[in-house]
């Protein structure tokens, strides 16, 4: 098999007395869906800081695309090719919807990925190329029309999406979403992960997804990693999932999702 995209190594972080994650493993290939679920507090989002740079490990070992990054800064991280959303939405409010990816846009102005994408001369020159990449962007979340609006004032569900459009626009190899459908009706939920599968494909995406809704990061994952309490106490395919018996267990006492 080939080298993994991502290798989580026996990751943990400490904070005062609560170790909010230890001994956390995982290993991403190029061009996985996978799922990681677990219930409240299991330190999910806190494995996305840690991920992302937010948070330093107190032990273990991040490596991403061959290079340990577990001392990388957030910015450097996404210069390495890793983009995020975040659990709670973060974008520039009072900034139209097409500045919102501009911004994200700007670190890839010499990107290759961009003109393999666009089929555009490699190097892009002032404003116009890159409004004319953003505004692609924001065409396939189904956000043009949008375009000069205020983040602010977009329906919540497209908030979202700029979310994700902004992330994607950074070029990352790795693209990581906290609950990106979170707050969504079923059928806004199901026309994004359309759209999740459909930006993996186009742009070669890897992509690691913390959902709450069972039957979505069932229907579309490929391999899925539980936590609980901070530790991994399961990883396969939504079928093994399924049925472990740890992972029932873990759920017990809330909703059930299984
Ligand atoms: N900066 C911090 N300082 C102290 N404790 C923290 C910090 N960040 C996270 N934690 C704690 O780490 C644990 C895991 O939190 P985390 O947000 O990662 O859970 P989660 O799995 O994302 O939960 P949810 O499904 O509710 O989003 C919690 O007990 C949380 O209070
Ligand atoms: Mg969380």
């Amino acid at each position: 098999m080939s080298n993994p995209l991502l290798k989580v190594d026996h990751v943990g972080i400490q904070f005062g007395g609560l170790k909010a994650v230890q001994k956390f493993n995982m290993e991403l290939f190029e061009g996985e869906l996978v799922g990681l679920i677990g219930p409240n507090g299991a330190g999910k989002t806190t494995s996305f800081n840690m991920l992302t740079g937010v948070y330093k490990p107190t032990e273990g070992t991040i490596t991403f695309d061959g290079k340990v990054t577990n001392k990388l800064s957030p910015h450097q991280v996404t210069k390495n090719g890793v983009s995020r959303t975040f659990q709670n939405i973060r974008l520039f409010k009072e900034l139209t919807v097409l500045d919102n990816v501009k911004v994200a846009n700007h670190s890839l102005a010499h990107h290759s990925m961009l003109s393999s994408i666009f089929r555009l001369p490699t190097h892009f020159k002032g404003e116009a190329k890159m409004e004319e990449a953003s505004l692609a962007f924001l065409e396939i979340f189904g956000l043009d029309v949008y375009k000069d609006e205020l983040a602010k004032n977009l329906p919540y569900g497209m908030q979202r999406r700029l979310e994700i459009a902004r992330a994607l626009a950074a070029g990352p190899k790795l693209l990581l979403l906290d609950e990106p459908a979170a707050g969504m009706n079923p059928q806004e939920t199901k026309a994004l992960m359309d759209l999740i599968a459909l930006i993996r494909k186009k742009f070669d995406l890897t992509i690691l997804l913390i959902e709450h809704d069972m039957g979505l990061v069932m229907g579309i994952c490929e391999r899925i990693y539980v936590l609980d309490h901070g530790e991994l106490i399961a990883s396969g395919t939504p079928e093994e999932i399924r049925h472990n018996k740890k992972v029932i267990e873990a759920y017990l006492g809330e909703e059930v999702p299984l």
